[in-house]
């Protein structure tokens, strides 16, 4: 059920992202930084539809970034989000990471993930060029965690 993605998945990832990017919650991404990103992703799928998907993009020499993580509506609660997360994170033990962060409004589901509120301070200056996109540049209230592994 959940896998790495191929760059046949980004048409339907960038559908998901772009539905709670309408809402104001999470970042809109385009299509070609999707496919940029094709490698980073883990997707979830369910009878030949992909209902959920998470990205790991490694920032600096320690850390990874956990982004573009959503489950369609019909699908949350489902433990789908918990899984993605944990693919994640077993990605970045195997790559010797020993810290992953997000940006983020979901702040319970992360809590119970094991993650921790931070000051965004504490994160890389270089994660910030991402920001520029943001509609709610400067004004940013997502809230930054991390989790030590
Ligand atoms: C955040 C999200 C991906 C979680 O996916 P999910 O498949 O629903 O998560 P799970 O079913 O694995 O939930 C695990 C636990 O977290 C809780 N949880 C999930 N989303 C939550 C939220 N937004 N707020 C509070 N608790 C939440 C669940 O109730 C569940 O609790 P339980 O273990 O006590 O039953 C999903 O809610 C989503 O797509 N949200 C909109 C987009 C978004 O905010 N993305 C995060 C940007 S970083």
């Amino acid at each position: 059920m959940i896998r790495k993605a191929t760059v046949r998945d980004i048409p339907e990832i960038k559908i998901i992202i772009d539905y709670y990017a309408r809402q104001e919650m999470m970042l809109q991404r385009s299509l070609s930084e999707l496919y940029e990103f094709t490698r980073s992703f883990y997707v979830c799928e369910i009878e030949d539809e992909i209902v959920g998907c998470c990205a790991l993009q490694v920032s600096w020499e320690d850390m990874a970034e956990i982004m573009s993580f959503a489950v369609k509506q019909k699908h949350r609660e489902q433990g789908i989000g918990t899984e993605l997360v944990r693919s994640c994170i077993n990605e970045a033990k195997e790559l010797d990471i020993n810290k992953v962060f997000t940006l983020t409004y979901a702040v319970p589901f992360f809590e119970k993930q094991g993650f921790d509120k931070i000051d965004k301070q504490q994160l890389p200056h270089k994660i910030w060029s991402g920001c520029i996109k943001c509609p709610k540049f400067p004004n940013c209230d997502e809230v930054a965690m991390l989790k030590n592994i």
